[in-house]
């Protein structure tokens, strides 16, 4: 550890000086003066010598951290470096750096003031934290740090119309203003959802300051990312009254394992959803008209779209009406010439069962009836002098857009959707939009906004009061709306650019970035024309199977071109996978979410999930897991009937009903999976229970006890009240066999609420193992209860 110890080495030399000896000298003054300059001219040599070694000090500790003048470097337990990160703004002045306790602190760069410092936290035994600030003192210089990212692999950020599992970075670019936009339109910018969080496989993760003007850039010729503080040609804003001085301040936090280094950050940093959307969303599809008729829908149209649903026997969370229903943009009533008798319609649509939802937008378009209304209550976002409405260009029109920092703009456009819902009995919302990049460059709003992807997160506000049935595609730290977040668009092709495959990347990067009720679009993609795969009129059949196929293990799954459009094979297909969505996967999912609301963990995680050391698992794509006991592996290559699957450490089950049973992560090459499946994989061994004969007398509790060891919350949870109410009616006292019954009841269901643990419990390191101690009283019978525990299925014995 660095400690600066000032004029300590002075007093020290001089100890040495044989003093004694003088007063033995026959001609003491001569001598001592002689003697005393000598001992000044060593004094101050020794001291100028330390000066200068103070002067060369080019490097300064803090826990795992060195840092130098031109960055720092980062350390985990084991000594391994985890980050790298190179200062390219400015090179410290080490000269005017201290240490206070847990602060690093430098004062100057070679360019001038800064107010440097690095602090560090523990907040967990196995987690040091470093909080990071590097402000300019000077306005209009940026502050910019470049993070290397050679040697690991890194996940995060935000959604891209490319997307990749881990980052793949090519090319270079300059640091760019990291805000929401639609990728669909502006491919190369940063997506919809965004979070200005990162994590490696080095079990390190970074979050950038909310108060940060922040860009980013990179170089993969240096293999770094640029992390930038700048305002100057930039839609960021100093907040009011403070001076435009850069500051780049950021968490850099390392662990023992990416998984629960994750944990720790989503716990801390993210906020969460505190309710769960409407489970027949998860439960069943939703029917768009958007990808089959575009703007062309119509009354008819709709009416009989839900009539072919009902024909081909297929259940349906809601059917949903895209652009275009009204005449203009910006206003909220059907088109009468489209729709002649709208009440009727969702009488009749209702009588059949469908709920409805409605498409939206924050924009109101110049030519629309209230245009001049939101003029002249000034409820659009307002060029920079607020003296005028800005107008902006998307992609249905020009027009002007709500400023929903603006409490009349929000309660305006909220009693709109209200009136559509009282009207008719909508049941929801599809809010589209809501990126930065629909806004002007320059602009004012009601509330300034330092960093405009808040209003981002303004717009995704409007959503809460229609939350169950709602879908939103922007975010941006609106992890805690309660929505459904649906990818960008989907063009129907089969490849990484919002084809096919990007789809499971782009699934567990915004999992990773905590929104965890995800539905990723249309089945087939959105059928846009010279985007899409196929001979022409409908997206190629194959990618379509593939895609229904992949989409049925999704949180939610969405229809818009039927299957029925193709032929009889396909609708047989659609059914299959419908009917396992909901029978295999839904449960899994609403169990899950309820976890969300507690945890923020994935629904939907990458395999490193549970296989945290093994490099191999980090670089898998086209694999996730579902919680974690159930393996997905989709077909995602056109022509492909088998694909490569990589099995990691554990139990598993195949769909086929193979056993595997791997110590080691195996990998299955070209295995057989035909058309008509998707391959996938699931923990036939759940729950290891463990003996203890000796121990406690639960006759004296009214409840029987487990005490287990490792995760509390599960120990808790089992300890909990609610959790009588899975035992028989009457709960039976200790000395009757059927409490240990309800006991098993009880283990089964936590179990499943809390599947993940902690691998310290597992004979082979993994974390999939839950190891519980169910204590008995001395002469209960445990073949008894074995066999009762064995019958529940999933439970193996383990270590008794
Ligand atoms: C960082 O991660 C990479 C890739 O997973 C791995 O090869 C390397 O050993 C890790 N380094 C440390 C210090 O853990
Ligand atoms: C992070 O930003 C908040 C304001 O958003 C500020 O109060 C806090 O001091 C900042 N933290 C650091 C380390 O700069
Ligand atoms: C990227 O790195 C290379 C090599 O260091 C350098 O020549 C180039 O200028 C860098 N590009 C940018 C945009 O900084
Ligand atoms: C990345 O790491 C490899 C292996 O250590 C090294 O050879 C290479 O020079 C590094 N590349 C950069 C740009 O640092
Ligand atoms: C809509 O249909 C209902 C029921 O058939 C009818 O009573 C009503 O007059 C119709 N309204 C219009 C505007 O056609
Ligand atoms: C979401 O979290 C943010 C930040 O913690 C908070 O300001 C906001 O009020 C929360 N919104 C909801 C709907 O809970
Ligand atoms: C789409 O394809 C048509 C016909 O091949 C072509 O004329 C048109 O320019 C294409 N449009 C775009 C946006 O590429
Ligand atoms: C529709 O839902 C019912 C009830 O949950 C179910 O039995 C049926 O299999 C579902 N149909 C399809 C095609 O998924």
């Amino acid at each position: 550890m660095y400690q600066v110890v000032p004029g300590g080495a002075g007093g020290t030399i001089t100890d040495g000086v044989p003093i004694k000896k003088m007063d033995r000298d026959t001609r003491p003054l001569v001598g001592a003066g002689v003697i005393g300059v000598v001992l000044v001219i060593a004094a101050v040599t020794a001291w100028c010598y330390y000066i200068a070694s103070l002067r060369k000090a080019d490097l300064l500790k803090t826990e795992l951290l060195d840092l130098n003048k031109d960055g720092f470097l980062i350390r985990n337990q084991a000594g391994g470096i985890v980050l790298k990160m190179g200062f390219r703004s400015g090179t410290l002045d080490l000269d005017t750096c201290s240490k206070e306790g847990v602060i690093l602190r430098c004062s100057r760069s070679f360019a001038g003031k800064v107010n440097f410092f690095i602090m560090t936290v523990k907040p967990k035994e196995t987690v040091m934290c470093y909080r990071v600030r590097w402000e300019e003192l000077e306005s209009d210089r940026p502050v910019e740090h470049a993070m290397s990212y050679n040697q690991s692999h890194w996940y995060g950020g935000a959604e891209t119309a490319v997307q990749h599992w881990p980052i793949a970075i090519s090319g270079q670019q300059a640091p760019k203003p990291f805000v929401t936009s639609d990728v669909y339109s502006n491919r190369n910018d940063f997506g919809g959802i965004l979070e200005r969080y990162w994590i490696s496989s080095n079990a390190t993760a970074i979050k950038i300051n909310d108060s940060v003007p922040f860009h980013l850039g990179w170089n993969d010729t240096e293999k770094t990312m640029y992390f930038q503080a700048r305002y100057q040609d930039s839609p960021y804003k100093p907040a009011p009254g403070r001076p435009p001085y850069a500051e780049l301040s950021y968490r850099v936090c390392v662990g023992s394992d990416v998984t629960s280094i994750h944990k720790v950050m989503v716990r801390r940093y993210f906020p969460k959803p505190n309710k769960v959307p409407e489970k027949e969303m998860f439960r069943y599809p939703i029917w768009s008209t958007w990808a089959l008729h575009k703007k062309n829908i119509d009354q008819e149209k709709l009416l009989l779209y839900g009539e072919n649903i009902r024909k081909h026997g297929f259940n349906c969370s809601h059917l949903e009406l895209d652009d275009r229903y009204t005449s203009q943009y910006g206003e909220f009533e059907f088109d009468i010439e489209k729709f002649p008798n709208v009440s009727l319609m969702f009488q009749q649509l209702k009588a059949k069962g469908f709920l409805v939802s409605l498409w939206t937008h924050p924009f109101v378009n110049y030519d629309s009836a209230n245009f001049g209304h939101c003029v002249q209550k000034g409820l659009f976002v307002m060029e920079p002098t607020g003296q005028l409405p800005a107008l902006v260009k998307w992609w249905n029109g020009i027009g002007g857009i709500l400023d929903f920092t603006n409490p009349e703009a929000r309660t305006w456009f909220l009693s709109q959707l209200r009136s559509l819902r009282h009207k008719y009995g909508v049941s929801s919302f599809k809010l589209d939009a809501g990126e930065t990049n629909y806004l002007p460059w320059q602009f004012r709003t009601r509330v300034h906004l330092p960093d405009p992807s808040t209003f981002t997160r303004r717009y995704t506000e409007m959503a809460i009061p229609f939350n169950e049935r709602a879908e939103l595609r922007s975010g941006y730290g609106s992890q805690n709306i309660s929505c459904f977040f649906r990818l960008i668009d989907r063009d129907s092709v089969w490849g990484y650019e919002l084809g096919l495959k990007s789809l499971i990347p782009t699934v567990l990067t915004i999992s990773i970035l905590g929104y965890q009720f995800i539905l990723p679009d249309m089945i087939g993609g959105n059928s846009y024309r010279n985007r899409t795969d196929g001979n022409g009129k409908l997206p190629d059949r194959e990618l379509y199977i593939r895609w229904l196929e992949l989409s049925a293990f999704m949180p939610s799954m969405q229809f818009s071109i039927p299957p029925w459009e193709y032929d009889d094979e396909v609708v047989a297909i659609a059914r299959k996978f419908t009917g396992l969505h909901e029978s295999l996967v839904a449960p899994r999912v609403i169990e899950l979410a309820g976890e969300v609301l507690d945890t923020g963990d994935p629904i939907i995680r990458p395999l490193w999930w549970i296989a945290t050391s093994d490099e191999k698992a980090y670089r898998v794509d086209s694999q996730f897991l579902i919680g974690d006991d159930l393996m997905v592996a989709p077909v995602l290559e056109p022509g492909k009937q088998e694909r490569d699957i990589y099995l990691p450490v554990g139990r598993w089950r195949s769909y086929k009903g193979e056993r595997f049973d791997n110590k080691e992560p195996v990998h299955l090459t070209d295995y057989p999976v035909d058309l008509d499946e998707i391959a996938y994989f699931e923990w036939f061994q759940n729950l290891i229970v463990e003996y203890c004969p000796d121990v406690i007398n639960w006759k004296k509790r009214n409840a029987p006890t487990l005490s287990y060891k490792g995760d509390t919350n599960l120990a808790k949870a089992l300890c909990s009240p609610s959790y009588s109410a899975l035992c028989p009616p009457a709960c039976p006292s200790a000395e009757e066999p059927r409490q240990l019954f309800c006991l098993c009841a009880k283990v089964n269901q936590a179990l499943r609420l809390h599947s993940q643990t902690d691998k310290a419990q597992g004979p082979v390191g993994s974390r999939r193992y839950l190891s519980v101690r169910v204590e008995l009283a001395g002469t209960s019978s445990f073949s008894w209860l074995w066999q009762h525990l064995s019958a529940l299925g999933s439970v193996q014995p383990w270590g008794g």
